[in-house]
């Protein structure tokens, strides 16, 4: 598929005020795609809505301020995608928080709150995206989870199960949809230049991490494909020195 074939579609991006979000919404609006971003903080998610929208000036760019921890963001978000955007092609469930701490001293309300943002409100996404990408002539979900989908590091238990929950769900609803023609993929990348990784670990030089831009093209490479054959699950890890993700 081409940019001109990527052009007037329509994609739902959460987390799209910073990081990986941020830069998936850069590439999308340079070729053309039609952007609902959401975030938590509205001048935050306002504020990137207005950059995307100042320097592509063809498409619509909603921001959409809510917080996923609660039960009807999700089912809200897709309800103004269709309403403002007229549809759904493409769903990134990109929002996420970490947590940074030993699994004995993690507290309930950190593990619910982290599962919550990062497992629950991407099944809820799918769930009330489904209806719409079926309309969809090329219906895409792509899952950002992480390398600790994957492996265990050491005080990111609560992180870890959230992004275990995301592929693993995502694996089942790849085959539920299949014979809809809705492709799902999950990205599973190492260390990413954002303020999440300088969170976890500021103790890394971001310029040797992923930069996110890096992420937004591998999306939209993604996004161009239109073979039979699926892709589910992309892994970038670039980092083999001890200690790094
Ligand atoms: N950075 C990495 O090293 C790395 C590696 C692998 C995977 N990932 C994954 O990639 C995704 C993006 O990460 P990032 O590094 O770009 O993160 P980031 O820079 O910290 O940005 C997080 C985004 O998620 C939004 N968000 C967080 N909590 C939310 C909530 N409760 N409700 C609504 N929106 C919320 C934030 O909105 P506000 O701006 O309003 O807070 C922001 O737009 C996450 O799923 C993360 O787990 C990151």
């Amino acid at each position: 598929m081409t940019t001109e074939k990527l052009s007037g579609k329509r994609a739902i991006i959460t987390g799209g005020s910073r990081g990986i979000g941020f830069s998936t919404a850069k590439a999308l609006a340079a070729h053309g795609v039609n952007l609902l971003i959401s975030g938590k903080n509205p001048e935050s998610i306002a504020k990137a809505a207005k950059a995307v929208a100042d320097e592509y000036r063809n498409i619509t760019v909603m921001p959409f301020a809510a917080d996923l921890s609660s039960k009807e963001t999700p089912q809200a978000i897709i309800y103004e995608a269709v309403n403002k955007l007229g549809g759904i092609d493409f769903l990134i469930n990109n929002a996420g928080i970490s947590l940074s701490k030993p699994l004995e001293n993690t507290e309930e309300d950190e593990w619910d709150a982290v599962m919550t943002v990062n497992a629950k409100a991407p099944y809820f996404l799918c769930k009330y995206a489904l209806p719409h990408l079926r309309k969809s002539i090329h219906p895409v979900i792509i899952q950002i989870a992480s390398v600790v989908a994957f492996k265990g590091y050491e005080h990111q238990s609560a992180y870890a199960a959230s992004k275990h929950a995301i592929l693993g769900f995502t694996k089942t609803l790849t085959k539920e949809v299949q014979n809809d023609g809705i492709r799902v993929y999950t990205i599973s990348p190492g260390g990413v230049a954002t303020d999440m990784a300088t969170a976890i670990r500021p103790d890394l030089d971001t310029t040797d991490l992923i930069h996110p831009d890096e992420i937004a093209e591998t999306l939209v490479y993604l996004l161009q494909q239109t073979g039979n054959a699926m892709i589910d699950n992309i892994s970038l890890h670039r980092f083999t020195k001890p200690g790094w993700l």
